[in-house]
Formats: structure tokens, sequence, C-alpha cells
């Protein structure tokens, strides 16, 4: 982007929330056919975080949020726009968004949910960079927040081990064209076609909630595991080279790639692509399992905290999600 004369859109807060209640593999030998062994060796999970009754998405979004404001030195009511990531809102109508923007007191901010399966927080964040770029708006406050215990069946061994519950949210705000660090390039993509592969069938228009349909457990996500596998693998991999080709950087410049978290081999095979030896990939699917949107700003927090990225490094920032959709930001910290 050389002679860009656009805004530059930083990331100048990141925070982060998991429930305290924790499932182990253990536990779910009790509830399913499945053995430790099985999840760690296929999955790399050893446990997730979930909520407790009562807890909702917004709750967690909330947490993360405020942390992240603080870290950015914004109040909430700075914000222009609220932009959160999920596949587990609070209602139907409305969005999770204008809950938060109540709850946090961002009275000024536009505020809409990013429906993109597990790649809702790439497609909010790709969404704030442009808008910041465009000059439209400053500060953008962008969540990726999942309670997918409440659309997981714990009678089917093939899903409900996977899943966990989290938030993870950044402030991005606008920083003058010669500035150094921010957005260096996003990258987006969606194919429809797969859309069967993993889906919730009950609950939207075509097949609404009704007492009688319960019994076909159609409320819970269904997945064709494997296939899901290779499409992730395929796109993950897409996605992590384009973004890097678009800014002109190549993958031994990254000080760290974060994945989403959905399978350790998954992440293996998206490492191999881009030629990273796994010292420079940050994993920590063996304690949260698949957050779904919250996996990848989750991660960037904990990296952050752990000291494995400090500012003006580079991060590439990929996933991968029901739709299907995947995506990419490459960031210099
Ligand atoms: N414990 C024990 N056995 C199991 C379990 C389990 N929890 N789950 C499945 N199996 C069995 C299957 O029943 C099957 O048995 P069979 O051969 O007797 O039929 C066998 O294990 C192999 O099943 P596969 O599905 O071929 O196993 P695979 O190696 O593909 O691993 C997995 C399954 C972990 C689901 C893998 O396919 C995967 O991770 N896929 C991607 C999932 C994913 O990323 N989803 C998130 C998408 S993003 C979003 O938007 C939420």
């Amino acid at each position: 982007m050389e002679g860009d004369r656009l805004k530059k859109a930083l990331l100048t807060g990141v925070g982060a929330a998991a429930p305290t209640r924790i499932l182990t593999n253990y536990d779910f030998e009790k509830m399913v056919d499945t053995s430790d062994e099985w999840i760690v060796t296929r999955t790399g999970i050893r446990e997730r975080h979930v909520v407790e009754d009562g807890m909702v998405g917004t709750d967690l979004a909330l947490e993360a949020s405020r942390q992240a404001l603080r870290e950015a030195e914004l109040s909430a009511d700075e914000l222009d726009l609220i932009l959160l990531g999920t596949v587990t809102p609070d209602f139907i109508v409305p969005s999770s968004a204008c809950i938060l923007q109540k709850k946090i007191g961002a009275t000024k901010a536009a505020a809409m949910d990013v429906v993109a399966g597990c790649t809702g927080f790439i497609y909010g964040l790709a969404t704030a960079n442009a808008f910041i770029r465009s000059g439209m708006y400053e500060n953008i406050l962008v969540i990726g927040v999942e309670v997918l215990s409440k659309l997981t069946d714990y009678k089917d061994r093939n899903t409900c081990v996977l899943f966990g519950d989290a938030a993870g949210a950044v402030v991005v705000q606008a920083a003058p064209p010669d500035e150094k660090r921010g957005i260096l390039s996003a990258f987006l993509a969606a194919d429809g076609n797969l859309a069967n592969l993993l889906h919730v069938p009950m609950g939207g228009t075509v097949d609404p909630l009704t007492p009688a349909n319960f019994e076909r457990r159609g409320q819970y996500i269904k997945m064709a595991g494997n296939e899901v596998f290779k499409s992730a693998v395929r796109e993950m991999g897409e996605a992590a080279t384009l973004a890097l080709e678009k800014a002109g950087c190549s993958p031994d410049e990254l000080t760290l790639l974060i994945p989403h978290q959905a399978n350790i081999r998954i992440i293996e095979a998206t490492a191999k692509r881009l030629g990273l030896p796994m010292e420079k990939v940050y994993v920590n699917i063996d304690r949260y399992g698949n957050t779904s949107s919250a996996s990848v700003p989750l991660a960037l927090w904990e990296a952050r905290r752990e000291g494995k990225v400090k500012d003006g490094d580079l991060v590439l920032l990929v996933a991968f999600g029901a739709g299907f959709t995947w995506g990419s930001v490459l960031v210099r910290l």
C-alpha cells in the first residue's frame, strides 16, 4: 500500500473473557461414547469453558469490551460503531450489538451483528478497517462472542466435544496514513454451496421452533466433520496466503500466526502451507476448544498477555467458518 493516502486502522486495545465453569474430556467420557485419548489426538482439545445458566453472550462481550476500551483509554461514549460477530446472539431480534451498546453505554455508536460463522470476528475487523479507511468512523469496537454450549447437542459425540464459550474484543482507531502500524491487508471470501456442511437446521424461518419439532433435535449444530475439515484446510491456507500477498509480505516476516482454533490438525496444516514452524503459531485450543467468533481475539489477547507479541510485531489473523466463510487480516500491532 505504498503511496496510500487513506487513514490507517490501528488496534489500540484488546480484551477477552471466558466463563469460569470448565468441562474436561473426562466429563465427556461420562456423557457420550468417547475418550480423552480420542479427543486429544483428533482435535487437540483437553477442556473448554461453558456458561452457567443465566449468563448470555453479551455478558461475556461486556467484560471483554470493557478491558479493550480501558487499554485503548477510550470511553464507551466515544465509540462510533460496534460490530459484534456471533452465531449465538442473546435474541434473534434485536441484535446482540444493540444489547451490548446499551450495557456498555455507547450512546453515540451505531451497532450491528456480523453473522459469518467462526469468521465473524475477522469479517467484523475487515469491515472496521473499511469504515476507518473511508474516513466515515474513527473509533470502532469489534467483538467476537459465542455461547456455543447453547447450540450444542450433548448427546452427539461428533460435535459436543468440540465447542466452548468465550468473548474477545478489540478497539480499532483511525490513525494518519503514514502510520507504520495498523491493518495492512484484509481478505474475505464465502461459498454458500457449502452451507449444509455445518448448520443449525431449526429456529430460522425455514423450520421454526415448535414443540413438535424439538424431538428431531434440529435446534442444535449439525456438522459433516470430515468434509468441514477438508474444506477448512484449503480455505485457511488460501486466506493466510492471500492476506500476505496483498500486503507484499512473506511468511517469514511474521512474528505470529493466530489461526481460528477449530482443530489442531487444521492449524498444523495451515502452518505447513505457510512454511511456518509451530513456535510461530499461537495455539490455545487445548484450553478452550472451538469458541467460533471469539477464538481469534481471545488468542490475540492471550498471546499479548504472555508476551508472545508486542507493539510493532507483524501478526496474521486467519479463520474459516460456517457459511462457508473464510478470511484473514494482516496487522502490525
Ligand atoms: N469420540 C470418539 N469417536 C468419535 C467422536 C468422539 N467424540 N466423534 C466422532 N467419532 C468417530 C466417528 O463416529 C467415526 O466412527 P466410525 O468410523 O465408526 O463411523 C470416527 O470417529 C471417525 O470420524 P471422522 O469424522 O472421520 O473423524 P475425523 O478424524 O474427521 O475427526 C472431527 C472428526 C474432529 C470432527 C474433524 O473432522 C474436525 O475437526 N472437523 C472440522 C470441524 C470444525 O472445524 N468445525 C468447526 C467449523 S467452524 C464453525 O463455524 C463453528
